[in-house]
């Protein structure tokens, strides 16, 4: 194996370079090579200066992530972007790619800083629950200013170089058809023949202290934050740091640092960060297809999100609707999808226009021939679903991978319609499908490797997270949410309130309430999605509230009644009445109402995602515990900073878990709170 970091020199300029793929971060032998390197070459009389630069695909990503989880090995991050500063001869980063967290802190330790023009760079520390710990929180604001750190390491979004054209950060920024490595030494060589280069130390440099209103600047902060700890963090230390110098700055952030890798956040978002690439990654091998037409049937809501989503992605798509109406009304949904995208700055009209350029419709499914993929959204209705599979057996060439986005239903059944049953697979997107990033693949029992994998290959295209599950009633996701929503139901009907219940599963961290979200998809689409399956018979409130609502006709915002009251602004109110219905319910149920706690209202809506996860898994519904983690991180909401809920099982360990399951059987029953095998998930 080669050495991660090799020396070469170039006339009078020594050059280290950085060859640890896939993104160069910051192993203990990438820190060793660096610090190396630059002791080499100032020990050298014949180099007049030293570059840092990176092979492959990017400049140093940050931080090796996967070192986190062991004790700080030297030498330590600190001291190497110090060593580098303090370095007697002038150190230039030559920057491409992402250049993130430590490896952006190693170019601000430079004395000069280029780079090409598509390169981006940040300190998305805050993603992985921590801070920069190597300086980042000290010489950037000393280079950009302190508002403009504040706002880069808090929200830990990467910046385009182009961003900081009107500062000294980058010292040259070369066009993106130029060769890095030829200009940047060209630059170096012109810095050194003239005589002009010098020793400048951004260490030594004064922070300004651009933000007037501190005290609104941190509110701010905390409520963006959302319950995230490290960008509050953050953004103290920023305010400590104003009257430190270079030193003092460095050991409060460091200080933190180590204190924040410690945390449960950081453990929970580091979990995250390595759950979602794992996602993605199966024991199949097949090739998948190349996919560049794709078939959407339907141009509901849903349908023409998909549509938006594949043109955005550079796929020509052809609408299929059952009339010329239901077509203008579905490419209508799709322009009007780009024109608010143009509006909110994503993309340019041009850009919009030329995604649209590749949009067709057609109400006749032979238009489908040539598609290599096509994606049936039409309503959950089993008989509909499979005539349109017969006829796309009859029209799509062989080859073409027949996908279904059916929420619930039985896709071995629709697959049993088709000759080739082995290319029907689902995907399914998240409502709204230009938005969310979740996408389940589901598997059928005859679905091919490769139908799968061609899937997989798509989302990533699409720049969705796709994780694979199996056939059953509401596949993982749903499955899991409609457990979760049955203990939200069976609370309500034990004495918790409407609105308790939802400031309890926000205040612990969830994006919504459960029961504002039901109002938001509508109370009629989960009777009727439930009708038809029948109602567990041991479980005596099973989604009574629900029923109750529905057969009042409140079926959530559409109504403007649902849990809630809504004005004409869409503004939710509390509605009394509603309270009192569910316990008037309850009584006659024969419920005996009790005070709920938040804690106790949080803790039991987790537990019954933990045990329908477990259930999941022993099923073989999923394959990892962590796949259920991404699935409700990215579908339903979840904190990422709590992990997941199956992360969230770890934490509590099993005793914890099997007290709490235990006692919830003496409550309901075993039937509800059934056994579950631990030893999947701990
Ligand atoms: N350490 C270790 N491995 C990393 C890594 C890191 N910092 N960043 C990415 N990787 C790995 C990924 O796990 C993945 O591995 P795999 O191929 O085995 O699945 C591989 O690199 C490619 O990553 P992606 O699939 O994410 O590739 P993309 O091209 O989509 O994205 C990226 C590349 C933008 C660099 C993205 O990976 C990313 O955002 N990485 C995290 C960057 C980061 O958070 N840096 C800060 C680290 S903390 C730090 O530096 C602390 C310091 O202040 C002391």
């Amino acid at each position: 194996m080669t050495a991660p970091v090799i020396f070469s020199v170039n006339n009078d300029i020594g050059i280290i370079s950085i060859d640890y793929p896939p993104v160069n971060a910051l192993s203990q032998s990438v820190r060793q090579g660096l610090i190396d390197g630059v002791i080499k070459f100032e020990n050298d009389d014949s180099i007049k200066a030293i570059i840092i630069r990176c092979k492959k695909r990017t400049f140093i990503a940050g931080a090796d992530i996967k070192e986190f989880a062991n004790a700080p090995l030297e030498p330590h991050l600190p001291d190497v972007v110090n060593r580098i500063e303090a370095c007697t001869k002038p150190v230039i980063a030559s920057l491409f790619g992402t250049s993130l967290g430590g490896g952006f802190e190693v170019a601000l330790a430079c004395h000069y800083r280029v780079a090409l023009e598509t390169t981006k760079v940040g300190l998305p520390e805050v993603n992985l629950g921590l801070i920069p710990g190597a300086g980042g929180t000290q010489r950037l604001p000393r280079m950009v200013g302190v508002k403009k750190a504040m706002e880069m390491i808090t929200s830990g979004v990467h910046y385009s170089v182009n961003n900081f054209s009107s500062t000294d950060l980058f010292d040259c920024i070369f066009s993106s058809d130029e060769n890095l490595d030829e200009s940047t030494l060209r630059f170096v060589e012109e810095l050194v023949t003239t005589g002009k280069i010098t020793l400048s130390k951004v260490g030594e440099k004064t922070i300004v202290n651009d933000i007037d209103n501190w005290k609104q600047t941190l509110s701010l902060i905390n409520k963006k934050s959302r319950g995230k700890e490290a960008p509050n963090i953050a953004a103290r230390i920023l305010q400590k740091s104003l009257g430190l110098n270079i030193a003092e700055g460095m050991a409060l952030e460091r200080r933190e640092f180590l204190k924040l890798k410690e945390s449960e956040q950081s453990a929970a978002l580091r979990f995250a960060f390595g759950a979602e690439r794992l996602a993605s990654k199966t024991e199949f091998t097949a090739t998948p297809l190349e996919v560049k037409n794709v078939g959407i049937i339907g141009g509901g809501t849903m349908g023409s999100g998909i549509a938006t989503v594949f043109l955005s992605s550079g796929f020509n798509v052809k609408l299929v609707e059952q009339n010329e109406e239901a077509l203008a009304t579905g490419r209508e949904r799709i322009e009007g999808n780009f024109e608010s995208n143009v509006k909110r700055g994503r993309i340019s009209q041009d850009q919009a226009n030329s995604y649209l350029a590749s949009l067709t419709t057609s109400i006749d499914y032979q238009s489908l021939s040539e598609s290599d993929l096509v994606i049936e959204v039409v309503f959950e209705n089993m008989e509909v679903k499979k005539t349109i599979f017969r006829q796309l057996d009859q029209v799509c060439k062989p080859e073409c991978i027949l996908a279904t986005n059916t929420s619930y239903l039985d896709i071995d059944e629709i697959a049993s319609v088709v000759t080739d049953p082995s290319r029907v697979i689902g995907m399914h997107f998240f409502s709204p499908a230009n938005i969310m990033k979740l996408l389940e693949v589901v598997q059928a029992k005859k679905s091919s490797e490769q139908a799968l994998l061609t899937a997989m290959a798509v989302a990533k295209k699409l720049k969705k997270i796709s994780v694979m599950v199996g056939v059953c009633f509401g596949f993982a996701g749903n499955r899991m949410y409609t457990r979760y929503g049955r203990e939200v139901q069976q609370m309500l009907l034990e004495g918790a309130k409407v609105a308790q219940i939802d400031d309890a599963l926000t205040g612990w961290g969830m994006a919504m309430g459960q029961l504002a979200v039901s109002d938001m998809s509508g109370l009629d689409i989960g009777y009727h999605a439930r009708s038809s399956v029948s109602a567990p018979k041991y479980d005596r409130g099973y989604f009574k509230p629900a029923e109750l609502m529905f057969k009042l006709g409140r079926y959530g915002r559409k109504t403007s009644k649902g849990y809630y009251q809504y004005d004409e602004n869409g503004k939710a109110s509390n509605d009394p009445l509603v309270d009192q219905l569910i316990s008037e319910k309850a009584e006659e149920l024969g419920f005996i109402q009790k005070e709920f706690s938040d804690d106790e209202i949080s803790q039991r809506a987790i537990l019954a995602l933990i045990s329908e996860g477990l259930q999941l898994l022993k099923d073989g519904i999923v394959k990892r515990a962590s796949d259920i983690d991404v699935i409700w991180l990215h579908g339903y909401g979840f904190p990422r900073h709590k992990g997941g809920p199956m992360f969230q099982a770890k934490q509590m360990g099993k005793n914890k878990l099997e007290l709490q399951f235990e006692k919830l059987r003496q409550l309901e029953s075993v039937e509800i709170w059934p056994e579950v095998d631990l030893s999947l998930v701990l």
